[in-house]
């Protein structure tokens, strides 16, 4: 078992009977699903789910968790999902992927959101290692690449892959990845970002968390809010 595996068991085991339980999307995201369906053959647990993206989705299907369309839910008991970072006030970075929008939701929508990191993702600041995703509307994204770089923020938008188009996401929009050069801190970026108009969501999730399962060494640690 690699602490990714490790992390995604630890946080199944605080699912109950009757639960409504969001599904993140990312590898560690992955194993709690694939864990969760265990769970529900062997241990006869009895459980809805809400899937996060198109991914776990259809990683769900696969493993015959039961599944809710996100419209018709207005509130979840658990979301179980990763993270690209994690500032010491638990402010996360998130995003990487093309969900962001439906990822935030669920985060905010949930009684208690637990995310599964592995030691490399501890940062001091959030930006630290990866740039900020910034989904935009198509039309706006000048509008809002300029109103970044008055709060220092440089902003690019994001290539497909092979570099021969532009990455969209889930919902059509286009993403800004964003690099702020100074040391400003996740709580306030998160609100300066906030109130930009043109931005659909960004990936800066701050006081959604209600604990951290890090995978270190064998390990995991286990932080509450
Ligand atoms: C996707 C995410 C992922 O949770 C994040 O990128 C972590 O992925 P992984 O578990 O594969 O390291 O935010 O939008």
């Amino acid at each position: 078992m690699n602490d990714k595996q490790r992390v995604a068991y630890s946080a199944a085991q605080h699912v109950k009977n009757g639960m409504i339980v969001g599904l993140g999307t990312g590898s560690t995201a992955n194993y709690f699903i694939e864990e969760l369906a265990r769970r529900c053959s062997e241990d006869s647990l009895r459980i809805q789910t809400v899937a996060s993206s198109v991914v776990s989705t259809i990683k769900a299907q696969q493993l015959g968790l039961p599944l809710l369309a996100m419209e018709h839910v207005n509130r979840l008991d658990l979301y179980v999902d990763g993270a690209d970072e994690v500032a010491p006030d638990m402010t996360l970075l998130k995003g990487q992927g093309y969900d962001l929008v439906r990822e935030k939701l669920l985060a905010k929508a949930c009684d208690s959101f637990l995310v599964l990191i592995d030691a490399s993702k501890r940062v001091k600041r959030i930006g630290q290692n990866f740039p900020v995703p910034i989904e935009v509307m198509p039309f706006a994204w000048r509008l809002v690449q300029r109103s970044v770089a008055t709060i220092g923020g440089h902003g690019t938008l994001r290539q497909t892959a092979n570099q021969d188009g532009l990455a969209v996401t889930s919902h059509g929009s286009l993403v800004l990845d964003v690099v702020f050069e100074s040391n400003i801190d996740g709580k306030t970026l998160n609100e300066r970002l906030n109130a930009i108009p043109g931005i659909v969501e960004h990936g800066i999730f701050s006081g959604l968390t209600r604990a951290v399962f890090c995978g270190h060494d064998g390990q995991v640690d286990e932080e509450w809010a």
